[in-house]
C-alpha cells in the first residue's frame, strides 16, 4: 500500500463525497482485517458511508474484499445443488426451522449458516439450542457430511471464525456506532457471508414494517434490488422476496415456543401465515437451485420435511424426541373489551419476548429458552370481553410487568376487521 492510501485519505474521499477506488477498497478493508486500520477509523470510513452511499462498483469491490478477508466454503463437489434463504430478521420469524428440512426433502442440500439473536428479534441458533443437546457449532467435515447424506440434506450452524472475518469486526463497530441503517453496510455485510459460505443459489426474504429493520417499503426495495444485483454479479443465483413484518409471524415469539410452532408447520398444521411463507420461500428455493416437477406444498403435507427434520437435528446432537424446555412462570393477558383485534405489533411483540428474557441485550447473554410470547388472537380475530389475548412465559416474575405494558401499547380492538394486507409484497430478480 502506499502512503496515499492512509486510512484518513479514504475516509475523506468518502467524507466529501467522491468515490473510493478499487485500491482504496482493497487497502482499507485488508489493514482493517489486519488491524492496521484503527477501530475509530473503520467507524468514520462507516459513518461516512452511511451518510454518502456507495455506486454498484464500490459495493460490489467493497463485498469482494469483505469476502477475500477470510476463506471461502466450496459446496461445487456435493451430489446435490446448493441452496440457502437469509432473512433480514423479523418477530416471530421461524420460517428458517421448517423450511430448511422442507428444502431438503426436495432434493437439495442446504447449508445454513446463521447467528444469534440482537435486540427485539431473535436469533436461529438461539431456538434450536433450545432443544436438548443440539450443537451450534460443527466443523467443516460434519456439515460436509450432513449435507451430502440424502436422507438430512440440511445444517444450520454457526459461521465459522473464519468467514469474512472483516465483516465480523466492522458490525461490531456498527452496532455501537449508530452504522447499521446504511443499505451498502447491510447489503456487503449479508451478501459477503452468503457468497463466502459457498451457496449456488440465494433468497433472500427482505422484511419491511413495524418489526423489522427496514420500516419503509422503498428502503427494502433498494436492499433487495442491491442484494440481488451482488449475488447475482458473483454468480449465485440470487432473487428477493419482500414481506410484511408489521405483524409477528405466526402465533409465538420466543425460542422454545418458537420451536414448538415450527414442528406443528412440519406435522401438517401450524398458523398459516408460517405456512404460506415456508412453502413460498420453498418454492423460490427449488426453483434457484434448478430443481423442478417438485411442489414443496405436497412434501410438506406428505411429512418427508418432518423426516429431515429429526434427523438433521440429530445429526448436530439433539433428541427431536425430547419435551422443550418450558418458562417457569407464566401469565394470560384477557380483553378488556369485545371485538375484533385491529392491530398488533410487531415491534412491541418482539419488545415483550425480548424482556421477558427471550432475546439478549448484549452479545454473549444469556437467553432464557422457555421465554417469550403466545399470541392467542391476530389481527382480524373476533374476541370476548375476558378471553385471552396473550400468554406471556419466563422464568423471571419480576420481568412480566414490563413486558405487559410492552403488548398493551401494541395492540387495539375496534369493530372492523382491518383489511388483509398480503404476506409476500413483492419479488425482484430471479
Ligand atoms: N445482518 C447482517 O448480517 N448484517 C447487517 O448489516 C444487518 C443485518
Amino acid at each position: 500500500m502506499t502512503q496515499a492510501h492512509s486510512a484518513v485519505s479514504v475516509i475523506a474521499t468518502k467524507r466529501d463525497g467522491a468515490a473510493l477506488d478499487d485500491e482504496q477498497i482493497d487497502w482499507v478493508v485488508d489493514a482493517f482485517t489486519r488491524g492496521v486500520v484503527a477501530d475509530e477509523q473503520m467507524s468514520a470510513l462507516a459513518m461516512a458511508i452511511l451518510l454518502r452511499g456507495m455506486n454498484r462498483r464500490e459495493l460490489a469491490r467493497w463485498t469482494a474484499a469483505m469476502i477475500a478477508s477470510g476463506q471461502r466454503m466450496d459446496f461445487t463437489d456435493l451430489p446435490r445443488p446448493t441452496v440457502d434463504k437469509h432473512s433480514t430478521g423479523g418477530v416471530g420469524d421461524k420460517i428458517t426451522l421448517p423450511l430448511a428440512p422442507l428444502v431438503a426433502a426436495c432434493g437439495a442440500a442446504v447449508p445454513q449458516l446463521s447467528g444469534r439473536g440482537l435486540g427485539h428479534t431473535g436469533g436461529t441458533l438461539d431456538k434450536l439450542e433450545s432443544i436438548p443437546g443440539w450443537q451450534a457449532d460443527i466443523s467443516a467435515t460434519r456439515m460436509r457430511a450432513a449435507l451430502a447424506d440424502p436422507a438430512i440434506g440440511a445444517v444450520i450452524c454457526a459461521a465459522g471464525a473464519d468467514l469474512a472475518p472483516a465483516d465480523k469486526r466492522l458490525y461490531a463497530l456498527r452496532d455501537v456506532t449508530g452504522t447499521v441503517e446504511s443499505v451498502p453496510l447491510i447489503a456487503s455485510s449479508i451478501m459477503s457471508k452468503k457468497i463466502a459460505e459457498g451457496t449456488g443459489a440465494l433468497v433472500l426474504d427482505v422484511k419491511v414494517g413495524s418489526g423489522a429493520f427496514m420500516k419503509d417499503l422503498g428502503d427494502a426495495a433498494e436492499l433487495a434490488a442491491a442484494m440481488v444485483e451482488l449475488g447475482t454479479d458473483a454468480g449465485v443465483h440470487t432473487v428477493a422476496l419482500l414481506t410484511a413484518m408489521d405483524t409477528p409471524l405466526g402465533r409465538t415469539a420466543g425460542n422454545a415456543l418458537e420451536v414448538a410452532e415450527s414442528i406443528e408447520v412440519l406435522a401438517g398444521g401450524g398458523p398459516s401465515d408460517v405456512v404460506e411463507l415456508t412453502v413460498a420461500l420453498a418454492r423460490e428455493m427449488v426453483a434457484q437451485a434448478g430443481i423442478r416437477d417438485i411442489d414443496p406444498a405436497q412434501v410438506l403435507a406428505g411429512g418427508r420435511a418432518m423426516d429431515h427434520w429429526r434427523a438433521m437435528i440429530a445429526a448436530q446432537g439433539g433428541d427431536p424426541a425430547a419435551p422443550l424446555p418450558r418458562a417457569r412462570h407464566t401469565e394470560t393477558v384477557v380483553a378488556a373489551e369485545s371485538g375484533v383485534l385491529t392491530r398488533l405489533d410487531a415491534l412491541a411483540v418482539g419488545l415483550a419476548a425480548w424482556r421477558l428474557g427471550a432475546g439478549r441485550a448484549r452479545q454473549g447473554d444469556p437467553v432464557q429458552y422457555g421465554a417469550g410470547v403466545e399470541m392467542h388472537r391476530k389481527p382480524g380475530e373476533s374476541v370476548e370481553r375476558g378471553q385471552p389475548l396473550f400468554t406471556v412465559h419466563t422464568d423471571t416474575d419480576s420481568a412480566i410487568p414490563a413486558a405487559v405494558e410492552a403488548l398493551r401499547t401494541g395492540y387495539e380492538i375496534g369493530t372492523v376487521a382491518p383489511p388483509a394486507g398480503p404476506l409476500i409484497i413483492d419479488r425482484i430478480g430471479g
